[in-house]
């Protein structure tokens, strides 16, 4: 593959600009794909035979997909300003997240949210939020000493799921998880998986009262009614303008942050807004994450051996701690490589505000700019051997010279994610944590899990492992 970038240093491409090529239907019909059927498998199915740059449609709606890392710095970073979020995927969970930093298209008023939010998530802050991952950590692995029989089966999808959300909560709002975050957990499954069927099944505007939009509906308000009872809480304290971060949770951070342009902060509505989309950003990426970094050790013995002699060499029996990260980093390689090859955040978009060029071809304005990161993490001109998992493929020798937007499972650019620190202080800590006390099997006779594509990518039908204690 060879790398480009004549069109940010000239500004354009000096050749006349072409066509995106469209996918050809004839072709489509003959090879037998569709995109309703078996998204993943389409998508797979035209990156392999359309390459870096084509057109298709979902549902009518005309898409321009980006498998080429040149591109994809193009939109994030080179010409960023001809492109916003104002893109389908946004406008559809835009219900759920409303004004949050998730969707909001752009301009002005995110920025301003940025400059809000980005402070309570540098990696200083995050640090402090250590301890509360491992001691969540320890607990549910005490719970298993006292629950599990050796070599019992196991969802860990659904261990995790619980273990994010106590993780998620505490550091948000100093809580406990109790039947109210279950209940906000079960409201965003459901409405994942309403919104996440759009590609398969589209549905009129959430306005016209439809079976599934009045269940989207009343997700939505339990979601809603979880945050507003920290808000509420949180604002009925007295409290003062925050020194340090020490022993301080998120939220009292963010109610206290204040704009440095314009000396104010954030207002009621947009604080809820916020919070909503941390605790949704948060909650469902780092839990499948977690599920597929444990199935992933589960199939590949030669790999958990290699972790557990790091672990036991680094941490001589003791919990691990944030310091801990820096001397274990085969553990990093094994989030980094998991992150490959099941990115969470597997599709985003951009839309083009104004029309574009790339790779030689005319990018009209308003076109949706689909980008994503499972595709590209499986490009074969950018990875060896790209479906096996080799955590050693992140080693610094093996990483040199990659394309900086070869790996993107955080996006990238200015909105790239703003809890990238906190995820990955949370996997590596996790994963020190449970592979000190715990190792993990695949079941016999269980067929392999198959990645379900919703908004977020999931471990279709759990993740059902055999547990032993070490
Ligand atoms: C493994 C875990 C995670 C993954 C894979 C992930 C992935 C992503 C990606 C790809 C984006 C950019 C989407 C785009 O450009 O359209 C994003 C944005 C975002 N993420 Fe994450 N995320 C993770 C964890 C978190 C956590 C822990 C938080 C909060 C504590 C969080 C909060 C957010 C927010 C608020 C944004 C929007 C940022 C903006 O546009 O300014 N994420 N995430």
């Amino acid at each position: 593959m060879t790398l480009d970038l004549s069109q940010d240093r000239n500004g354009g491409s000096p050749a006349p600009a072409t066509e995106v090529p469209a996918i050809r239907l004839p072709q489509r019909l003959r090879e037998g794909v569709s995109f309703r059927r078996d998204q993943l498998e389409f998508l797979r199915w035209a990156a392999r035979t359309q390459g870096d740059i084509f057109r298709f449609r979902v549902y009518g709606i005309p898409m321009i997909m980006l498998n080429h890392p040149d591109h994809i710095y193009r939109v994030l970073v080179g010409a960023r300003a001809k492109y916003d979020k104002d893109a389908l995927l946004y406008r559809l969970v835009r219900p759920v997240l409303r004004d949050g930093l998730i969707g909001s298209p752009g301009g002005e008023h995110w920025q301003r949210q940025r400059r809000l939010v980005q402070p309570t998530m540098r990696p200083a802050v995050v640090a402090k939020f250590a301890r509360n991952m491992t001691e969540e950590t320890t607990g549910m692995l005490e719970r298993w000493d006292r629950r599990l029989r050796p070599g019992e089966v196991v969802d860990v999808h659904g261990e995790f799921g619980e273990l994010a959300l106590r993780i998620v909560n505490r550091s948000l709002f100093s809580a406990q998880v109790g039947s109210a975050a279950r209940e906000f957990a079960a409201a965003f499954t459901e409405a994942n998986a309403l919104l996440g069927r759009f590609f398969t099944f589209p549905f009129p505007p959430l306005s016209v009262p439809t079976p599934s939009h009045l269940k989207l509906r009343r997700a939505i308000a339990r979601m809603d009614g979880f945050v507003s009872s920290f808000v509420r809480e949180h604002a009925a304290e007295p409290g003062g303008p925050v020194e340090s971060a020490e022993d301080v949770d998120l939220l009292t951070l963010l109610m206290s942050a204040v704009d440095e342009k314009d000396g104010t902060s954030m207002a009621a509505e947009q604080l809820h807004h916020e919070v909503l989309n941390l605790v949704i950003g948060a909650y469902e990426t780092t839990t499948n994450a977690l599920a597929w970094i444990f199935y992933l050790l589960a199939a590949h013995p030669e790999v958990e051996r290699r972790l557990h002699e790091e672990v036991d060499g680094a941490l001589g029996g003791r919990t691990a701690g944030f310091e801990d990260m820096a001397a274990t980093p085969y553990a990093r390689s094994i989030v980094d490589e998991t992150l490959r090859l099941y990115s969470p955040a597997w599709q985003f978009m951009r839309r083009a505000r104004e029309e574009d060029v790339i790779g030689g071809h005319r990018i009209p304005a308003r076109s949706n700019i689909y980008l994503n990161s499972y595709l590209l993490h499986r490009h074969p001109d950018l990875w060896d051997d790209p479906e096996s998992f080799d955590p050693d493929r992140f080693a610094p020798e093996r990483s040199k010279g990659r394309h900086r937007h070869a790996y993107m499972p955080f996006g990238g650019g200015e909105r790239i994610c703003v809890g990238q620190h906190f995820a990955l202080t949370e996997l590596h800590l996790v994963l020190l944590t449970v592979a000190r006390r715990y190792r993990f099997r695949l079941p016999a006779g269980r067929p392999p899990v198959r990645p379900l594509p919703l908004i977020t990518l999931h471990p279709e039908g759990g993740v059902h492992l055999e547990v032993r204690p070490r």
